[in-house]
């Protein structure tokens, strides 16, 4: 198959690209074996025929695949771009030449034609949303309530979007359910905690080319991102300091060895600064007045507003470009401080989002949570739901059936004594 930007509806850099992208959507392929064997029983039971899907994700290898996987399901799939930064353009040339998908997304979009990306997704009128931050969900929502009577239900990919999403249930203002991808434990305890542990550190070092051995390294954030981000840069020799607000979390950082501290006092430290904790101006002016000359900030949480850039702009006498996504902002006293990515996750803005072996277990539960809305949709209620566990540890099975681990089995012997109560000493 080989279809032109001109017979489909999209919007994507350039068509020229497309031979690049059908390499990485190969690569990644090989590495998402769970999600291979989804896609041939998807074939063979077509369990999403006819169902319209838009789906919001970031434009990666890694989706191009689950968005072939839900079309050889039987969906109609309509692609855009869950951030301005993340989309890879030859990945899209590729799903619009090779799989006839349309996609809507241009690496390095503003904020207007990102929204107008989502809105040509909308213009699908999806029965099926898949999100990953709820931008999507919240647009329709609200400018466009007109098709929200189609919907039969969603999924969310991420921690930000399940609590925007949480939010919204609870105001009563949900208009249909969504399942939580994000909750299921072989998504963020793999995905959150090794995926963007690593990824995030590949965007860093390929944004500054930085020596993170003997750098102190602040990670805003001990949740799962947090814990992965910090256990990749303590092993590429770093000091590593932890930030937070929740008192379990920042225990645990502790006795996992590491130093904990207000960002008032990391700010006077730190080398290295990443935010992961889904929340605003968490790097904000009081912090930039202490930071280090040659201080390097960065953010891998889902939204640019970990950082406070405006604050850093009102500091600033000037900005400029030092390197692809570096900008080297001059404060008043003649320090430097440098913004990675433009406070996007860096881990996509300046690398290439987490590696496909894990996404290959979130995109597993992406696929079967949009089989499971198409079949139970009707009967749930306006409200975030889990992801079935027996879905969940499915997933866990066959991810190490395709990586060659065994595991024990419960003899009916252990069975029974786990499940009475009667036995003790
Ligand atoms: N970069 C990626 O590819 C990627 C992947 C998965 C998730 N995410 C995003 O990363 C963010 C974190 O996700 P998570 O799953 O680790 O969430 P989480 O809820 O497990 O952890 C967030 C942590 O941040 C802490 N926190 C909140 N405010 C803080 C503050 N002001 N200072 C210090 N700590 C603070 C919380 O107490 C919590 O422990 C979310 O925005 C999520 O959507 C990004």
């Amino acid at each position: 198959m080989s279809t032109t930007p001109m017979e489909l509806n999209c919007d994507i850099k350039s068509i020229e690209l497309a031979d690049m992208g059908k390499k990485r959507i190969d690569w990644a392929n090989q590495s998402m074996k769970v999600l291979q064997i989804i896609r041939k029983e998807f074939i063979k039971n077509q369990p999403l025929r006819g169902i319209r899907i838009t789906a919001c994700l970031h434009v990666t290898a890694e989706t191009a695949n689950l968005a072939i996987c839900l079309r050889d399901g039987g969906a109609e799939v309509v692609l855009c771009a869950s951030n301005p930064l993340s989309t890879q353009d030859d990945v899209a040339a590729s799903l619009v030449r090779d799989q006839g998908i349309p996609v809507f997304a241009i690496k390095g979009e503003d904020n207007d034609t990102y929204y107008s990306h989502l809105q040509a997704g909308l213009d699908h009128k999806p029965q099926i949303t898949m999100d990953d931050g709820a931008d999507l969900v919240t647009l329709l929502h609200t400018k466009r309530k007109d098709i929200l009577d189609g919907v039969i239900g969603g999924t969310e990919e991420t921690t930000t979007g399940v609590i925007r999403l949480r939010a919204m249930a609870k105001e009563g203002v949900l208009n249909y359910p969504i399942v939580a991808v994000n909750d299921a434990d072989t998504k963020h305890l793999f995905d959150n905690r090794y995926g963007t542990g690593q990824s995030t550190i590949d965007g860093i070092i390929r944004a500054t080319n930085f020596l993170l051995a003997g750098s102190k390294f602040v990670v805003a954030g001990y949740g799962w991102c947090g814990r992965g981000l910090a256990s990749r840069a303590r092993g590429n020799g770093a000091e590593v300091i932890i930030t937070e607000v929740d008192p379990t979390k920042a225990l645990e950082a502790v006795m996992d060895g590491f130093r904990v501290m207000s960002m008032s006092e990391a700010a006077k430290l730190g080398d290295v600064f990443c935010t992961v904790t889904g929340n605003k101006n968490v790097l904000a002016k009081e912090h930039f007045e202490l930071m280090k000359d040659g201080a390097i900030i960065s953010n891998s949480g889902h939204f640019n507003v970990e950082i406070d850039i405006p604050a850093l702009e009102k500091l600033s006498l000037g900005k400029r470009q030092t390197r692809d996504s570096v900008e080297e902002y001059t404060l008043r006293d003649g320090r430097k401080i440098y913004l990675l990515g433009e406070g996007r996750l860096i881990n996509l803005a300046a690398a290439e989002g987490h590696p496909a072996v894990v996404m290959d277990m979130s995109f597993a539960n992406q696929s079967l949570a949009a089989e499971y809305m198409v079949k139970n949709g009707s009967k749930l209620e306006a409200k975030v739901y889990s992801v079935p566990k027996d879905i969940d540890m499915e997933i866990a099975r066959l991810k190490l059936e395709s990586m060659g681990v065994t595991i024990d089995r419960l003899t009916p012997e252990q069975e029974e004594y786990l499940n009475s109560w009667s036995e003790g000493t």
